[in-house]
């Protein structure tokens, strides 16, 4: 029996199996508000045989955008926007479905990545940004200003009303985003967060502001649905954000009560360098977590592309989940293969089943193309 196909509870949810599609910025949305291209993509994720769907990076207020092509959840144009897609999906599919909520600190007020590589938005398209300290990602963009308490009052209540909108638009989760060197990572490691107040130094003043967003979020998000977060294992420079150190992070969001914990790592430092092309290179930070709170459940990421090198990951004990992006991307079907190359159910949606491995002659010959 693969344990990838093995059904997981992740709080109140029962996934039906362990693969996740990881939160995919689609720098699409006007004014935040999701498009049609929105609809197709998340609606293809949902059909993708995946058992749970986590979309974007999306801004709790419109300065915590990483670009100005990026959705967010902080009026009613968009929450109603959301609404809808997720109705629409539930009229084809029951994949449960989540949001990342996330504000992007001093790396936000960006164009999209593919106009100028992502790089500063252009003087009419910018707005102020705020950070930990007033220390720019780069030398060559903004620089934000550091938080005082109003501002950090500031995002909590954008972090809690984003999850209300969240919930009513029909969300089944919500992950807090505390990786990849935005707002709650420029916090938390000691390369960005350069404070002498309370909110900087020992890691437990470093995770003061983020937790205090973690808690906000914990008591404004409904037990019946699930919480969890994603941060970094590590900033991949000297210096910075240790795996020990995530995994006292993590321990406290699973005693505050997040029903899973995904490590990743990098973006806090430009010039990092990140061994992007090793299979599985970020599940280390998994199993360090893992190791250190084995009751929660932790989701790995990075280059996890092949489903027996899911299945192994799980099987050592390394994590409880798998999150796909990529992946999924090359190839929408990518869950329904998977359970095939492990001798699964193929579960594809009735209309597809005519392309099944069970009924196509076909199928072998496409997959080896
Ligand atoms: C197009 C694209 C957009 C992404 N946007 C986000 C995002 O919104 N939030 C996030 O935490 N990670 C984001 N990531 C990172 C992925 O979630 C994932 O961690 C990373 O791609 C490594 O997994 P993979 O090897 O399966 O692609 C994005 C990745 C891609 C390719």
């Amino acid at each position: 029996m693969s344990l990838l196909f093995t059904p997981r509870a992740v709080g109140p949810l029962t996934l039906r199996n362990r693969i996740v599609i990881a939160p995919m910025c689609q720098y699409s949305a006007v004014d935040g508000v999701p498009q049609p291209w929105h609809v197709q993509h998340i609606g293809r994720l949902a059909l993708s045989g995946a058992g749970l769907v986590i979309i974007e990076a999306t801004g709790v207020e419109a300065a915590g955008r990483i670009s100005w092509a990026d959705t967010g959840l902080w009026n009613d144009e968009q929450e109603a926007a959301f609404a809808r897609i997720i109705r629409d999906i539930r009229t084809y599919s029951d994949t449960p479905i989540g949001v990342q909520l996330a504000h992007a600190g001093r790396k936000a007020s960006t164009n999209p990545p593919w106009i100028d590589r992502g790089g500063p938005a252009p003087s009419d398209k910018a707005w102020e940004t705020f950070s930990a300290s007033a220390q720019p990602y780069r030398d060559d963009w903004h620089t934000p200003t550091a938080l005082d308490q109003a501002g950090m009052d500031r995002v909590v209540a954008a972090f809690v009303d984003a999850a209300t909108r969240a919930d009513r638009a029909g969300f089944d989760l919500v992950e807090l985003h505390a990786a990849h060197g935005y707002l709650l990572t420029q916090f938390l490691s000691p390369l960005s967060n350069e404070r002498t107040d309370e909110f900087g130094g020992p890691l437990e003043n470093r995770m003061r502001f983020p937790l205090r967003v973690a808690q906000a979020l914990r008591d404004a998000w409904p037990r019946a649905k699930a919480l969890g977060a994603r941060f970094n294992g590590s900033d991949w420079t000297e210096g910075g954000i240790t795996p020990d150190e995530a995994a006292v992070f993590g321990r406290a969001l699973h005693d505050m009560g997040y029903d899973y914990l995904h490590l990743t790592s990098g973006g806090n430092v430009a010039s990092a360098r990140i061994p992007g092309d090793q299979p599985g290179y970020q599940v280390p930070f998994a199993e360090a977590v893992k190791g250190a709170v084995p009751e929660a459940n932790v989701m790995a990421v990075g280059l996890i592309v092949d489903p027996h090198q899911a299945e192994a990951l799980l099987a050592e004990g390394k994590a409880d989940l798998v999150a796909v992006a990529r992946a999924v991307l090359d190839d929408p079907n990518w869950g329904h293969h998977a359970a095939v190359a492990l001798g699964t159910a193929e579960g594809l949606p009735v209309q597809y089943e005519r392309a099944g491995a069970e009924h196509w002659p076909g199928y072998a010959a496409a997959r080896s193309a």
